[in-house]
């Protein structure tokens, strides 16, 4: 699969076959991925990979914080930042109706929204779980370095054939997750993300969304 390819191909898979993902095929993927650009080559990412019981035990705990209304782990580097600008809630709230459209969820369906939240602490049913990680000393720079990585390892797994959802919702419980992987003090969980074959029949993965057009972001000087 050539690069452009992957990059149109790409979506965020919300439902997942349950099957086992070869630990050596995620090695290669990995393998590949190492080759990310990051600022002075500083390679500031870190992974940790986990399936089976181990990822169940992470789903539990992420679960029950999240039924027990625990309050967010998100800390210093909360997900999104306060009073976020209309154009923003409007493509964040299309996300959500798109999903929640294909899905048939009622927007007032509060029950069928926690399963969904629920369903995201599952991995949306993915075999295998990777958490990103960086250490705490470092800034945006190292982290726009981190998210580069992320998307070249979902770039690959999509030329390999796997399917992929990054998950920001992890950072709620990010203290949590770091104790129960016992984690080094100075590393920072940014994102989780779900990696598995991609369940073919699932109506939510046919959601394509939406993205501005080039002259909305783009300035060309000179030419
Ligand atoms: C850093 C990052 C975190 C994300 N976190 C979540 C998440 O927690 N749950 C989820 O369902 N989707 C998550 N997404 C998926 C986005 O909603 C998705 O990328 C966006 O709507 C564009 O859709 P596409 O990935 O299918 O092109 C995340 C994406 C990124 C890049």
């Amino acid at each position: 699969m050539d690069v452009i390819t992957a990059v149109k191909t790409r979506i965020s898979t919300r439902a997942f076959l349950p099957d086992a993902v070869p630990q050596s095929d995620i090695q290669e993927i990995l393998d590949i991925a190492r080759y990310s650009p990051s600022s002075s080559n500083l390679q500031p990412w870190g992974t940790i990979v986990v399936t089976g019981a181990e990822k169940q035990a992470i789903s539990d705990l992420a679960i029950k914080a999240f039924k027990s209304q625990a309050p967010s782990e998100e800390g210093d580097y909360p997900i999104y930042p306060k009073d976020l600008p209309q154009k923003y809630q409007d493509r964040r709230a299309g996300v959500g109706k798109g999903m929640y459209e294909l899905m048939g969820i009622k927007r007032d369906d509060m029950a069928a929204r926690m399963n969904w939240v629920i369903d995201n602490y599952n991995f949306y049913g993915a075999p295998v779980a990777v958490f990103f990680t960086i250490d705490r000393l470092h800034g945006r720079n190292q982290w726009a370095s981190l998210g580069m990585f992320m998307q070249t390892v979902c770039l690959v797994a999509e030329a390999k054939g796997y399917a992929t959802c990054m998950q920001e919702i992890w950072a709620q419980v990010r203290d949590s997750v770091h104790k129960q992987l016992e984690l080094d003090e100075n590393d920072v969980i940014y994102a989780g993300m779900a990696l598995g074959k991609a369940d073919p029949d699932a109506p939510v993965n046919t959601l394509r969304t939406e993205r501005e057009a080039v002259d909305g972001f783009a300035k060309f000087v000179g030419f």
